[in-house]
């Protein structure tokens, strides 16, 4: 069977020979039960008996991987995914480039690799727990179907992580395997590993935002560890991200067609001051201020994930060739970084400052500077261009990267969305102009009810421009009668 064919006939369907492994294949199979009791008790609320149109991967090529079809979750078929392997592919950076690629954790590395897998991992299942009670209140039976996918494709990266440990780290990797379904986002004697995936998504504009800010985070870990000297977390992350991709839509979409619907209800009764609130808001949609509030919060939880600035263990990650930079295969350089600088953002003396140093040292902040790009053009091309089009006079910004945040440079000082330092005091006064306030998330909270008919969306966001799988309009995308 060639690699790119997808084994549906076990419990386990995969393309990495699971059959001819008896030994990972009973510690897949062992630890799939306790899975699905965390599926079923950490996973969706409720709707875990009603047919959802979902794709599954039926092969990892780029053309025709997926199949759509009515699910139920607890029957999603998740499996083990690799892309497929690249003849005599190499090491492209750090200390072993040019050397063939690891199919064997290399000893010295062990420990380093597990933690860059196990980090990754915890991740996954932490966004399934934290969207778990949105399916409750979905603005439309396209969104509750969307969301959906996202988590059964999320539960399937765990799935992804968890083949990692239990192939290539025997029984360590078996014990951080359960240790995965154990810790849980949000709980205070065993949290999720990442300040941002124990934060609340408490409604679905801050399912967009996640999707959006957070999963793009993802993304930009997933393409860094793609470039893995160790080729299955390779192989196993290159077809995440073609999964990722949906998540992006997901969310640049999802918040491009809640400010879709504000500014055509704006233009409606004739409101041109997007800071017109409370009439905005009597209008049953979100205000453009409120959305970039939200922006504003999301965005800097996000960048914590990226670590500290200044970093050694980002610089042995890419050293002993685990963990590469963005899209480093197309960078023209050495691959090495012996002697190069790179620009930092740095506190000194209470003020904010470019510094040149190491460029080893600044990976974290080199990803986070390619994030930080990336999430930009999302932001130009599915809001603030739908804003321009609609003639409203107004535009989502990202803030700067020293505002709101815990980790790094600036954790200690507190500065405004354009970057001006704020005295502690002054924070306190001014928090809710910047980031929500009570008042706003109770606002949000109130347009929460479920609109569960075919067809139909809530007031505070626009219908798509086509369906999934190219489906009409109507489309009964979740079956809510059985
Ligand atoms: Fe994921
Ligand atoms: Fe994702």
């Amino acid at each position: 069977m060639s690699d790119s064919t997808v084994d549906y006939d076990g419990l386990i369907p995969n393309n990495v020979g699971l059959n001819a492994d008896p030994r990972l294949r009973r510690a897949l199979e062992s630890w799939h039960p306790s899975y699905l009791d965390w599926w079923k008790a950490r996973g969706p609320d409720g709707f875990q008996e009603n047919l959802v149109y979902l794709r599954t991967a039926i092969g990892v090529d780029a053309e025709g991987w997926a199949k759509f079809g009515y699910v139920r979750m607890p029957d999603y078929r998740w499996g083990i995914l690799l892309a497929p392997a690249v003849e005599g592919r190499t090491i492209g950076f750090g200390a072993h480039k040019g050397e063939p690629a690891w199919q064997e954790v290399p000893g010295e590395y062990r420990a380093l690799l597990r933690r860059l897998v196990t980090v990754q991992g915890d991740t996954e299942p932490a966004s399934v727990e934290q969207q778990r009670r949105l399916g409750a209140t979905a603005p439309s039976l396209y969104d509750l179907r969307n969301l959906f996918q996202v988590n059964v494709e999320e539960a399937r990266h765990l799935w992804a992580m968890v083949y990692l440990l239990q192939k290539y780290f025997g029984r360590d990797g078996r014990e951080e395997a359960e240790e995965l379904l154990r810790r849980r986002s949000g709980d205070r004697d065993s949290p999720r590993l990442l300040g941002a995936f124990n934060e609340a998504t408490p409604d679905w504009l801050a399912f967009f935002m996640f999707t959006f800010f957070t999963d793009r985070d993802g993304k930009m870990q997933l393409h860094a560890l793609a470039q893995s000297g160790f080729d299955p977390l390779s192989r196993t992350c290159r077809f995440m991200l073609t999964e990722e991709a949906h998540h992006m839509f997901i969310g640049q979409s999802g918040v491009g067609r809640i400010v879709e619907a504000t500014c055509a209800a704006m233009n409606r009764v004739g409101i041109d001051d997007p800071s017109d609130i409370e009439r905005v808001r009597a209008l049953g949609v979100i205000d453009l201020p409120t959305i970039q509030k939200r922006a504003n919060l999301h965005f800097s939880l996000t960048l914590d994930l990226f670590g500290s600035e200044i970093s050694s263990n980002a610089a042995n990650a890419f050293q002993s060739g685990l963990k590469g930079r963005y899209l480093e295969d197309q960078i023209d350089d050495d691959h090495v970084l012996a002697g190069a600088i790179y620009p930092v953002l740095r506190l000194k003396d209470g003020r904010i400052v470019r510094e040149d140093v190491p460029a080893l040292s600044a990976l974290n902040m080199r990803l986070r500077d390619d994030y930080v790009a990336d999430a930009q053009s999302g932001v130009e091309r599915w809001w603030n261009r739908v804003i321009a089009r609609a003639g409203i006079d107004f535009r989502i910004a990202l803030p700067h990267v020293a505002f709101n945040r815990r980790i790094g440079e600036f954790a200690a000082i507190e500065a405004d969305p354009a970057g001006t330092l704020l005295s502690a005091e002054e924070w306190v006064r001014r928090r809710a102009e910047f980031l929500p306030s009570a008042e706003d998330d109770r606002f949000v909270a109130g347009l929460m009810r479920p609109v569960a008919e075919p067809g139909k969306f809530a007031s505070w966001i626009a219908p798509p421009r086509t369906g999934i799988d190219n489906k009409p309009g109507d489309f009964e995308y979740v079956k809510l009668a059985g």
